[in-house]
Parts: C-alpha cells; sequence; structure tokens
C-alpha cells in the first residue's frame, strides 16, 4: 500500500541503524580515573580515535554522555566517500590546490583505512563498494559539476562527468566518483568498541563531562562529579561543550535533515546520491532481514529554524512515492549535522596554544570518512606530533577571505534569532491538544508547553542553557530545538543534543499554567 503521508508512518521516528543493533552496556563511571588520553564523545570519531589510539598502546578512556553509537553516527546515511557534494573545486579555489590534495588524499585514504579495518577484524557490517555521485537539475550548476569533475581527477580521484542516473529524474548532469562505499555503522563501531576494552582500554556511558580544568594535565568532571584525569583530552562531542577556548559557537551552525527507510515493489539500482542544490536529495540501499531498505533522505535545514518539521518527512515520502511503487515505510528518522565556516572539518588542537587539548568537529554530512580522518590525525598528532593531513583540518586555520563571509552570516543569525525568539509573538490563549507543543505565556514570560497522549502538560522555560536563545517546538521529534547554535532538549527539559549541557528550568507552575492553556479534554 503506498504511503502518501506522514500520517501513514505507524511509529515515531526511529533509526534502522539503531533498531539492528544490540543495545550497549557499558558501565557509568563510578570513580575518578587517570589516563593518558580522555576523549569526550562516544559516536564514530570518538570510537576511532580510541580504537587507533588503542593499537599504539595509548591508555585511553571514551566518556559518552548517553549511549556510544546513540548520537549522529546512529542517524548518519552511512556512506563511505570521499565525494564531499562538490567540495573539491571549492576548496581549491578557496584556499588553494596543496590544502585541496590533502582534502582528497585524508578521505580517500579513510575509505580504504575503513575497508581494511573491516577485513582485519571480520567485521560483518553490510560493507559495500559502490559508485557515488551528486548531480544536478539546474543548468547553472553543470559547470560546477564539471569544474568538479576536473579538480577532482587533478586530484587523483576516479572521476566521470555523466548525464545519466537510473532513475526517474531529469538531470542535467552529475560526477561519479567509483570505488565508494557503504556500510552498517552501527555492527562497524560496536566491533571497534569491544577491541577497545578487549585490550584493556575503557567506555563509559551515561557519563556526562559538564566541566574541564587545566591544572597541569586536564581533570574532566562528570555529572555526578567523578573526575577524570588525562594529560590529553580528545573533545569528540559533536558540538563542543567547552565554550572558554576557540569560539566554536561562532563558527559551527547546526543542521538538521531527514531520512524515510522505504521498501519498495522495484530493486534499488545501486548507487549513492546526492543533489547539488537545495531541497536536498539523498539516496542508497541498505540490505535488511526481508530483502533491502532504500535510503531516501534529505531536507537539510538549520536547527530550529523551520516552522514545520513534518512537511520535512512529507516532501521525503512524496519523492520516494515519485521515485518507487513504496510498499512500505519501515523507519524514518532525522539527523543533526555540525557544518563549519568552509565546509572543512576543525580537527586538530583546539586552539593553537593548548597543545594537549584536541578537537575533531564539524563534519558536515560527511562523518563515516571524516571521522576516520580526524582518528589519523590525531592520533598522528598525539603520538608522532605531527600529521600529513594537518593543515587542512587545522581548527585555527586563518582562511579569512573564504570564512569571514560566513562567519558575519552566521553570526548575524545567531543574533537574530536570540532577539527574535524574544520578542516573538506570545499565545496567551492557547489550545493545545493530545501530542503538540506551543510557545506560551506564563506572567509575561515565554515557556514552552507540550501535551502527553495521557493529557499530561510538560512546562518547560524556553530559554536555552548555552547562551540564552529562545528555543522553537520541533513537532516532528517532539523536542525544544535552539536556532542559534542547535541545542535540543526533551519535553521535560532534558538536553538531548548539546552544546548545552545543563537542562531547562522546568519550575513554572503547572497549575499557573494549567489556567492559560484551553483543555480540551
Ligand atoms: Fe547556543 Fe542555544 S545552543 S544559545
Amino acid at each position: 500500500m503506498q504511503q502518501n503521508n506522514y500520517h501513514c508512518l505507524k511509529e515515531a521516528s526511529k533509526s534502522y541503524w539503531l533498531a539492528s543493533v544490540d543495545h550497549t552496556g557499558y558501565p557509568a563511571l563510578e570513580n575518578d580515573i587517570k589516563v593518558d588520553v580522555a576523549i569526550v564523545g562516544g559516536g564514530i570519531a570518538g570510537l576511532s580515535c580510541a580504537y587507533r589510539l588503542t593499537k599504539e598502546g595509548v591508555k585511553t578512556a571514551v566518556i559518552e554522555a548517553d549511549k556510544i553509537f546513540f548520537g549522529t553516527t546512529g542517524h548518519t546515511t552511512a556512506k563511505i566517500t570521499s565525494q564531499h557534494e562538490l567540495i573539491y573545486d571549492k576548496t581549491k579555489n578557496n584556499i588553494g590546490p596543496e590544502m585541496a590534495q590533502q582534502y582528497a588524499n585524508a578521505n580517500e585514504a579513510a575509505i580504504k583505512t575503513i575497508e581494511n579495518t573491516i577485513s582485519e577484524l571480520k567485521i560483518q557490517c553490510d560493507f559495500e563498494h559502490q559508485s557515488a555521485y551528486v548531480y544536478t537539475q539546474k543548468d547553472e550548476n553543470i559547470q560546477k559539476i564539471n569544474n568538479e569533475v576536473k579538480t577532482a581527477i587533478e586530484l587523483g580521484i576516479k572521476a566521470t562527468y555523466v548525464e545519466k542516473i537510473p532513475f526517474n529524474i531529469p538531470i542535467k548532469a552529475a560526477v561519479r566518483f567509483d570505488n565508494q562505499a557503504q556500510f552498517h555503522p552501527g555492527k562497524y563501531l560496536l566491533a571497534l568498541a569491544k577491541q577497545i576494552t578487549d585490550k584493556g582500554n575503557h567506555i563509559f556511558e551515561h557519563s556526562k563531562v559538564v566541566d574541564m580544568e587545566e591544572k597541569g594535565a586536564y581533570i574532566l568532571t562528570t555529572d555526578r562529579g567523578i573526575k577524570v584525569t588525562a594529560e590529553k583530552v580528545i573533545i569528540a562531542s559533536h558540538y563542543p561543550f567547552f565554550n572558554k577556548a576557540g569560539l566554536y559557537f561562532a563558527r559551527i551552525s547546526a543542521e538538521r535533515s531527514y531520512i524515510v527507510a522505504v521498501k519498495a515493489e522495484e530493486k534499488y539500482p545501486g548507487g549513492m546520491y546526492i543533489n547539488a542544490e537545495d531541497p536536498s536529495r539523498s539516496l542508497r540501499r541498505q540490505s535488511d532481514q526481508n530483502g533491502e531498505l532504500i535510503l531516501v533522505g534529505g531536507e537539510r535545514h538549520k536547527t530550529g529554524q523551520s516552522e514545520d518539521t513534518i512537511r520535512h518527512y512529507e516532501a521525503l515520502i512524496d519523492f520516494s512515492n515519485q521515485l518507487f511503487a513504496v510498499k512500505s515505510i519501515p523507519f524514518h528518522w532525522s539527523a543533526q549535522d555540525c557544518m563549519t565556516l568552509d565546509g572543512i572539518p576543525y580537527v586538530g588542537h583546539y586552539t593553537s596554544d593548548t597543545p594537549n587539548l584536541y578537537i575533531a568537529t564539524g563534519f558536515g554530512k560527511w562523518g563515516m570518512t571524516n571521522s576516520t580522518v580526524s582518528a589519523a590525525i590525531l592520533t598522528d598528532l598525539i603520538v608522532r606530533g605531527e600529521s600529513p593531513w594537518s593543515d587542512v583540518y587545522n581548527p585555527s586555520r586563518f582562511t579569512i577571505t573564504a570564512s569571514m563571509k560566513n562567519l558575519l552570516v552566521e553570526n548575524a543569525n545567531v543574533a537574530a534569532n536570540l532577539v527574535q525568539g524574544k520578542l516573538s509573538l506570545q499565545h496567551d490563549d492557547v489550545e493545545i491538544s493530545s501530542g503538540q507543543g506551543k510557545v506560551i505565556n506564563v506572567d509575561g514570560h515565554r515557556a514552552g508547553a507540550y501535551r502527553d497522549a495521557k493529557g499530561e502538560l510538560h512546562i518547560v522555560d524556553t530559554t536555552c542553557t548555552h547562551m540564552g536563545c529562545e528555543l522553537n517546538w520541533n513537532m516532528a521529534e517532539k523536542s525544544w530545538d535552539c536556532p542559534c547554535h542547535g541545542s535540543r532538549f526533551s519535553v521535560d527539559g532534558e538536553v538531548i543534543e548539546g552544546p548545552a549541557i545543563r537542562p531547562l528550568n522546568v519550575g513554572k507552575s503547572v497549575n499557573t499554567i494549567e489556567k492559560l492553556v484551553k483543555d480540551e479534554f
């Protein structure tokens, strides 16, 4: 039966990757410990770093606020590719051919690294070689595709200009990279995690780092007051929680995107696809127990800045129906990505004067290879003091001509959202039905109200605990999302995504608010 709209979807959003692996049960940190390298964050970046450092004999601990693999890595499209939209020609023009070459070398090497690791550890993770395509449907982008093919070939990548892809999509041109790949990221990462702990290193889950100070060594403090002392620290927590250096909040933006996993009558023709324009569209297949799922993704937008998040799923369902005879949509989910000013991640020393503090973030939508690159760069910097790819990824790079305009735009956007949120229209007399959330006015203060399936109201103060922007309601995921730097909170105010560390205030009197909310029951 054809799935026509979001309301045909039977369940709340759930990632296929998370639903198809065993859940981990690593312990929470209960006692103070001392390690060589503490790694904050248990996604693919943190675990890849820990795996490589473990192989080098470095004593490490991964400290994860939730469960490993549960964040962005558990919600990715999991394409293993050096084709990151049209990045090479742009990078060559913005920061020079040497930097474009480093980026190409690093990401081509990452594909091989992942493949070799899978082979060495005999990981059953649905790894498949595929070609990757970026296509355009616009005449004005044909030249960009041409330029990308030319630059990629100059950089040693096997790139081809093509005018057809095997879908009912009228394209103008596309660039194809051969020998790319895809896999199941959960199966891969759980195998790496096992290696890390089997070799005597640590993974701690449900242990949120809330503070860090340097006293010779770094001392990290968790939300339960337990201390980790480490000579060196890698922050791989997606959006960095540490605001005291680096000004990362001024140079990373957060974007959300969506995936529907489709069962279709047709067999998927192969390949991984993304378009060069908005609205974004992405395609790949994934084997499952009963055949295959087709992962249809896209609809990116800045976190907290979409008025109707459900329409993004609806747009992808429409797109799926145009391409396939859709039988069912067993999974749908959304992801959050950190975007940098120039499109290249920040990997290396946190700042130029923090020799023992490192960061890996800002992978855009390309976290599989860029995380693997991060692990190589950071392991090289920590163990050998240098990396052949550290310049292009250097978080302190001063590529002002390329990035300053984006910096100004980014921060104007944050400022606008800060002001707009404070001034936004308040709804004194609102109706909130079951499953809905709204911004309401409580004694002149902006608050967020959500009514659950049992009819109970959940009230939060909508002021973000990171830097004070006002949150907006995300109906599709039932969360309060920050338009400034992308923090997200549950209906009860718990942090879902940083950089915020502290939960929302929930101190409003529910009785007071009940008077303001016209109950539909
Ligand atoms: Fe920075 Fe909300 S995430 S103010």
